[in-house]
């Protein structure tokens, strides 16, 4: 019989503290740094984001988001037998948040490590997650996407400290004789590295070089619509699929203009698109299971629908998976 994965259960977490687009205002005012409502609704269609406080990591949102996914699963972590969390803001350099997130929940002796695709570090985590399914490796895995780019936003740039925010999103992924994933679809070009980046590093005790992230927006704009199409075709044509069979359309969430050009491209109507960046704002490789988890609580995804989930960022990395749910 052929062996598939399935999404079984899916959870969040948002830190408590939610900050509106005026908060943001309040915030940068002292600085001298201007912005507007207006300014971040129109170009962004961000309206709000989390934040985490001092002393939560990475880790923590994991954690919550994979103890729901593991209620709405039916499941105990006793029976995982794979983590793999995509993250570009680790709770330590080493070792992995994985690691940590593992012992936080209670287990041990599974194989657990993260994976840094930035944005699109779900759609890569998830990838991998099928891959080790199909082939025998695991049976029952938490796939996590956990995020605190509140730390690494230099509040006095306007252009990027606005989009930004905290949260993390999981799912349980089993093996299953039905899909599941039908396809999956993973590609990156490093020689875009500046135009999406946190250059600084750590070393002899030092952080040396800026800590800070660093975009250039309208160049990763200008990508993103393009691989976006480009990788929804690769995967439905892997999956012998048209865009007619998706029922929703779960991309990243950065923009709500790159999300309804990538719609538009694809001939799929608005009302299929999940949109979460207005309360989210960009939560890097959670934005997608945050979304996803969302939109199964207020009852938009159902099982049985067919997603196209799609992620684009740093790296540059992007990539879509199709799955039935
Ligand atoms: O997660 C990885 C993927 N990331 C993305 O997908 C992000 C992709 N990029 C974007 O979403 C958009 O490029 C941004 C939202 C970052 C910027 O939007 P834009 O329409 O490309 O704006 P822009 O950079 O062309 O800036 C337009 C104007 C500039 O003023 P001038 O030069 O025209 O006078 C900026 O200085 O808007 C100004 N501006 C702001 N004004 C008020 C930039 N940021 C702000 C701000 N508030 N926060």
């Amino acid at each position: 019989m052929k062996r598939y994965a399935r999404i079984t259960g899916t959870g969040s977490c948002l830190p408590p503290q939610r900050l509106t687009n005026a908060d943001m205002v309040a915030m940068l005012a002292p600085r001298g740094v201007e912005t507007s409502d207006d300014w971040i609704v129109e170009r962004t269609g961000i309206r709000a984001r989390h934040f985490v406080a001092d002393g939560v990591y990475a880790s923590d949102l994991a954690a919550d988001a994979c103890l729901q996914a593991m209620a709405a699963a039916g499941t105990v972590p006793q029976d995982i037998d794979l983590i793999i969390v995509a993250t570009s803001t680790p709770d330590m350099v080493f070792p992995s948040t994985a690691a940590i997130l593992q012992h936080k929940l209670g287990i041990a002796g599974c194989p657990v490590f993260d994976v840094q695709a930035v944005c699109s570090g779900f759609i890569y985590a998830l990838t991998v997650a099928d891959a080790l399914i199909r082939s025998g490796t695991a049976s029952k895995a938490l796939v996590v996407g956990s995020e605190i780019f509140s730390r690494l936003l230099d509040f006095n740039d306007r252009t990027t400290c606005v989009l930004f925010g905290d949260g993390a999103g999981a799912v349980v992924l089993e093996a299953s004789d039905t899909p599941g994933i039908l396809a999956t679809d993973i590609h990156a070009d490093g020689k875009h590295t500046g135009i999406l980046c946190v250059p600084g590093h750590v070393s002899g005790g030092q952080i040396l070089g800026d800590p800070l992230l660093k975009m250039d927006g309208q160049a990763v704009f200008k990508l993103a619509v393009g691989v976006l199409e480009d990788t929804a075709r690769a995967v439905l044509a892997k999956a012998g699929k048209t865009t007619t069979d998706i029922d929703w359309l779960i991309p990243h969430q950065a923009n709500i203009r790159i999300m309804h050009s990538t719609a538009r491209k694809l001939r799929l109507p608005l009302d299929k698109v999940v949109v979460t960046v207005d309360q989210h704002g960009n939560t890097s490789a959670a934005s997608i299971p945050l979304a996803l988890d969302h939109a199964v609580r207020q009852g938009q995804v159902k099982k049985g629908d067919t997603l196209m989930l799609e992620g684009v960022g740093g790296g540059f990395t992007w990539g879509s998976v199709l799955l039935d749910f």
